[in-house]
């Protein structure tokens, strides 16, 4: 069976190849577009890669995903540290969500330190480029695959009961 996931691409991620090189990579975006698409494919993912500027159509996109239960693969760029819209249009999320970036923003500027999506999200990649977006696509083909199967994978699970510190280990 072949899942439909949405890979979305915030602002500014339009310009890759070009945009500070040395952060980003020199790989262009119709390229990172085509390895998701061919990731895809091997994964059993038709992969649709979709770049705005715009916080206004990045949120029409994610209302979509969630009225279709389509994955996403998102990259929120700068709306990552201060979107509290797109944030709340991803809590209604009716399918997986992986947050992705190329860069490792918790090793850059103090303002990139926060993301205000990645507690709506089952986990974040990121950090190694193009992979990011491969080891994403990955999460998403097993994270759809468990939900078929109908058994939550860990990103699904429900939160464990937090430790009782006045109860003895289970042995
Ligand atoms: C980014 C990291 C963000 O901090 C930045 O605003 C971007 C790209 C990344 O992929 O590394 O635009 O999301």
């Amino acid at each position: 069976m072949i899942t439909r996931v949405l890979v979305l691409n915030g602002p500014n991620l339009g310009r890759l190849g070009i945009r500070e090189p040395e952060i980003y990579g020199s790989t262009s975006f119709e390229d990172l577009a085509e390895l998701c698409r061919s990731t895809g494919r091997k994964l059993g993912l038709s992969v649709e890669v979709r770049q705005t500027d715009d916080e206004s159509e990045m949120i029409s996109w994610v209302h979509e995903a969630a009225d279709a239960r389509l994955p996403v693969v998102l990259n929120p760029a700068a709306f990552t540290h201060y979107s509290y819209a797109l944030r709340d249009a991803l809590a209604m999320r009716t399918a997986p969500l992986v947050e992705v970036h190329l860069s490792n923003p918790a090793a850059r500027e103090e303002f990139r330190h926060t993301s205000v999506v990645a507690g709506v999200a089952n986990g974040t990649v990121a950090g190694f480029g193009l992979i990011s977006y491969q080891l994403a696509l990955q999460a998403i083909a097993e994270l759809a695959a468990e939900d078929r199967a109908g058994e939550p994978g860990p990103g699904l699970e429900e939160p464990a009961e937090p430790a009782d510190p006045g109860k003895p280990a289970a042995p």
